[in-house]
C-alpha cells in the first residue's frame, strides 16, 4: 500500500480524507497538534475503516518531527491541511497565522525536498478570489487583495509552490481551492467539531437546531441574489475528500516539476435561506432565525466553475445540498448524545 501523509489529519476535512484514501487502497499517516481537534476522531475514523490509522501527535513547524516521519515511512505524497483557519481570529492575531500557515509549507517542502518526496496536493481556499468580478468563478479568474491575514496565507502558499516549481525543484503540486465544505462523514462517526461560537453557518445551524444557540440571524437579506441573502458554493465534505484522492493519483501521473490548481466546489450556489429550508426539511422542524444587518466583510455571492476538476481529475460531486445537511444534522444529533 501506498502511504500518504497528512498533515492536519485529524482536523475536518483530513478526517474524512483519511476514510477516502483508506477506501482508495492507500494508508494515510496522520501527523496533527490537535489545536484544533480530538483525538477521539482517532476513534472515529478506526470505526469507520476497521483500521488503526497511525498519528503523530506534534507540529508540521517541527523539521526534527517530520524528518522522523518521512525516514520511518517510505511517502507516495503529502496532502498538506494543517493551517489555523478562524478568519476572525487572523485579523487579531495576523503573525499567529503567517507563522502557522507559511512556515508549516516551507518546513514541508524542505523536508519533502530532502527525502525525495515529490508530490503535494495543497489545501487553498476560494477566498482568494473575494468578490470576482465573473461568475462562475474560474481557476484563471484573477485573485483579488486579500480580506484577511488568513486568505492572505492562502495566496502566498500558492505563490511558494508557484516559485518552488519554477526554480526547476523536484515537486509535483496541486493546490485545491475549497468552496464551502459542510456535512460529515453518512456514518456520523466523524465530522465538523467547531470550537466556540462558529463562524461558518451550517454549524451555527445544526448548533441552534438543537438547541445550543438560541437563534441564527441571516446577515443581511438585501443583496443582489435571488432572496437577498448571500450565495455561496456548499461541497459535502466526503465529495472534498474524493477530489484530494483525484489529485493524489492525478500527480502520480505527472512528471516533477509540476503545479496545477482546481477549484473544489459543485458548480451550484444555495442562498443562505435556501441552506436554512434545506435544513427544516431534513430535521422536520423549524429553524429560529432572524434577519440581521449584513456582516462586514462578507462577499455577496461566489460559486464555482468546476469544468477543470470535471475534465482533468474526472471529479464529480455526489452529494446535494439536502444529502450535506442530513448528514450535518445526524452529526450534530450524535455529538449531542455523546458524554462531554
Ligand atoms: N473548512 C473550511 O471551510 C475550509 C475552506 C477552505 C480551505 N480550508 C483549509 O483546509 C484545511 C483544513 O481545514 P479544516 O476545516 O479541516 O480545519 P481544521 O482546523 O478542522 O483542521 C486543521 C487541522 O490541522 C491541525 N493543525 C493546525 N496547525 C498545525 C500544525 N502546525 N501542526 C500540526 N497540526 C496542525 C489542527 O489541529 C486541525 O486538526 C486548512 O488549511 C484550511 O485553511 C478550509
Amino acid at each position: 500500500m501506498e502511504n500518504i501523509l497528512i498533515t492536519g489529519g485529524a482536523g475536518y476535512i483530513g478526517s474524512h480524507t483519511a476514510v477516502a484514501l483508506v477506501e482508495a487502497g492507500y494508508q494515510p499517516i496522520i501527523v496533527d497538534d490537535f489545536s484544533n481537534s480530538e483525538k477521539n476522531v482517532l476513534e472515529g475514523l478506526s470505526k469507520i475503516t476497521g483500521l488503526s490509522i497511525p498519528c503523530y501527535e506534534g507540529d508540521c513547524n517541527d523539521r526534527s518531527l517530520l524528518e522522523k516521519i518521512f525516514s520511518e515511512h517510505a511517502l507516495t505524497g503529502v496532502i498538506h491541511f494543517a493551517a489555523y483557519k478562524a478568519v476572525g481570529e487572523s485579523t487579531q492575531k495576523p503573525l499567529k497565522y503567517y507563522g502557522n500557515n507559511i512556515f508549516s509549507l516551507v518546513a514541508l517542502l524542505e523536508t519533502m525536498e530532502k527525502f525525495g518526496v515529490e508530490n503535494l496536493v495543497f489545501s487553498s481556499s476560494c477566498t482568494v478570489y473575494g468578490q470576482p468580478d465573473e461568475l462562475p468563478v474560474k481557476e484563471s479568474t484573477p485573485r483579488k487583495v486579500a480580506e484577511s491575514p488568513y486568505g492572505n496565507t492562502k495566496k502566498i502558499c500558492e505563490d511558494i509552490l508557484v516559485d518552488q516549481v519554477k526554480s526547476e525543484a523536484k515537486l509535483a503540486a496541486i493546490a485545491l481551492r475549497y468552496f464551502n465544505p459542510i456535512g460529515a462523514h453518512p456514518s456520523s462517526h466523524i465530522g465538523e467539531l467547531p470550537l466556540g461560537v462558529p463562524s461558518n453557518l451550517v454549524p451555527f445551524v445544526t448548533q441552534t437546531g438543537v438547541g445550543i444557540r438560541k437563534e441564527l440571524t441571516v446577515f443581511g437579506d438585501d443583496y443582489n441574489t435571488p432572496d437577498g441573502s448571500c450565495v455561496r458554493d456548499y461541497i459535502h465534505v466526503m465529495d472534498l475528500a474524493e477530489a484530494h484522492v483525484k489529485a493524489i493519483s492525478y500527480l502520480r501521473g505527472k512528471n516533477a516539476p509540476f503545479y496545477d490548481l482546481f477549484n473544489v466546489g459543485t458548480g451550484t450556489g444555495n442562498t443562505v435561506l435556501e441552506v436554512i429550508q434545506a435544513f427544516e426539511k431534513v430535521s422536520k422542524q423549524a429553524l429560529n432565525y432572524k434577519i440581521g444587518p449584513r456582516r462586514p466583510g462578507d462577499v455577496e455571492k461566489v460559486w464555482a466553475d468546476t469544468e477543470k476538476i470535471t475534465r482533468e481529475l474526472d471529479w464529480h460531486p455526489k452529494y446535494t445540498l439536502e444529502d450535506s445537511l442530513r448528514d450535518s444534522w445526524n452529526w450534530q444529533l450524535a455529538l449531542s448524545k455523546t458524554p462531554a
